[in-house]
């Protein structure tokens, strides 16, 4: 596909061709019952979604829990440039378009995940390999723009939340890291040229800066560089309206001795006052909990990733912001944890709502109730 088809905005006929191919299922808003979390999150004003793509996008047995419980979806990794990007000159929009396509089917809304991942690795490779000719500060500009223009344009209509900026921070060092793009054209300008572009194309939509920084106590550095950085873009005036926070809970490394990690929750409620102080809307973006150091025995380990999920929705709700709470993933069965240090005793990992049968867990139970608990917004 060129860059000139791919300008055409997602309308309802396209959107209806790539969603034939797929036997889509019944309307979801018929098939979600009372007692789902969208429709518990809806009755205090709470869209609770998931992400889909790839392999589970091709499962009927998820595509049909997704559709049973969520109000939102997030493409997992069809968004992102590398999935959209072949090379400089090209998009690749099917698989983006087939997921749009079953959510508009199935009525769930849609978020778009990212338009920068504001990360060499994450980047396909044509990037930092591209010509940027004799004026590459012009020329890496044009290329960002066209990017966010096209695909944010693209789904303006059907996405009214974008991933703006995704982890543009080394939390090891409170920096901004560096790319191809930001090498020409500065760091903190490539984020503000990100959203300024991502305004213009969705004017409506909800522009998000999205990063992983957390409850921690060996996160400070992380917190931090966030505040400066929302500091500096709010500053230079740059169209940013809420803060992802990813919420990937748990242990940074398997091996760690204190379970599911020591918390500040301290700090943690000072940093989000600090980001609504600001102004800023808050959303659960990418929420599971990484239980490595957590006992084997799996009635144990649920209920301890229950207890923990509750506890941190909790506080997050106690929030008026936070209006979207999004898991990545709800079955264990696809998690990307399960490919992302394995557990010391061997066993499959246990991080989502739901087991790998699909079966709910006391994860999902606690995600219903703090819904229940929560202050309508
Ligand atoms: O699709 C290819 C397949 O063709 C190929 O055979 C296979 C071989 O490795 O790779 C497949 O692509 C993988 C893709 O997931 C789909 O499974 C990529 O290698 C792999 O890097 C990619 O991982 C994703 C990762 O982001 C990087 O994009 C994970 O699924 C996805 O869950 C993860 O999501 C991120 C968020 O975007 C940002 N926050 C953290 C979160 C978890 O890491």
């Amino acid at each position: 596909m060129t860059i000139e088809q791919s300008a055409l905005p997602f309308t309802r006929r396209s959107l209806l061709a790539a969603g034939a191919a797929l036997a889509l299922p019944l309307p979801a808003a018929a098939a979600r019952s009372p007692s789902s979390l969208a429709a518990l999150g809806a009755a205090k004003g709470i869209r609770f979604g998931s992400t889909i793509g790839g392999k589970t996008m091709a499962d009927p047995r998820y595509r049909q829990l997704n559709a049973a419980e969520c109000a939102l979806i997030v493409p997992e990794n069809e968004m992102k440039w590398a999935a959209l990007r072949p090379d400089a000159r090209h998009f690749d929009f099917r698989a983006a378009d087939r997921i749009v396509a079953w959510s508009t089917a199935n009525d769930i809304g849609v978020r778009g995940h990212t338009l920068l991942w504001h990360s060499e690795r994450w980047m396909p490779q044509w990037v930092a390999d591209h010509d940027y000719g004799s004026s590459p500060a012009i020329e890496a500009e044009r290329l960002l723009v066209d990017h966010v223009a096209t695909v944010a344009g693209r789904y303006a209509d059907r996405v009214d939340s974008f991933d703006v900026v995704n982890e543009a921070i080394d939390s090891e060092t409170g920096k901004l890291r560096e790319t191809a793009l930001s090498r020409h054209l500065g760091a903190i300008e490539t984020l503000e040229l990100a959203f300024r572009a991502a305004r213009q194309a969705a004017p409506e939509a909800q522009l998000v800066y999205n990063d992983y920084m957390g409850w921690r106590s060996d996160e400070g550095l992380h917190r931090d560089a966030v505040l400066r950085l929302l500091e500096q873009l709010r500053k230079r005036r740059a169209p940013v309206d809420a803060l992802g926070v990813q919420s990937h809970l748990g242990s940074k490394f398997s091996d760690t001795p204190t379970g599911l990690g020591s918390l500040d929750e301290t700090a943690w409620r000072r940093f989000l006052d600090e980001v609504t102080g600001m102004g800023f809307d808050l959303l659960v973006t990418e929420m599971d909990v990484h239980e490595n150091p957590l006992p084997g025995d799996i009635a144990v380990r649920d209920a301890q990733v229950a207890a923990h999920a509750r506890a941190y929705l909790d506080l997050m709700l106690s929030y008026p912001q936070t209006k979207t709470v999004i898991c990545w993933g709800l079955s264990d069965r696809y998690s990307w944890l399960g490919d992302f240090r394995q557990r010391p005793d061997g066993l499959p990992k246990r991080p989502s709502p739901f087991d790998a049968n699909y079966k709910r867990k006391p994860f999902r139970d606690a995600i219903a109730a703090a819904f229940n608990a929560a202050a309508p917004r």
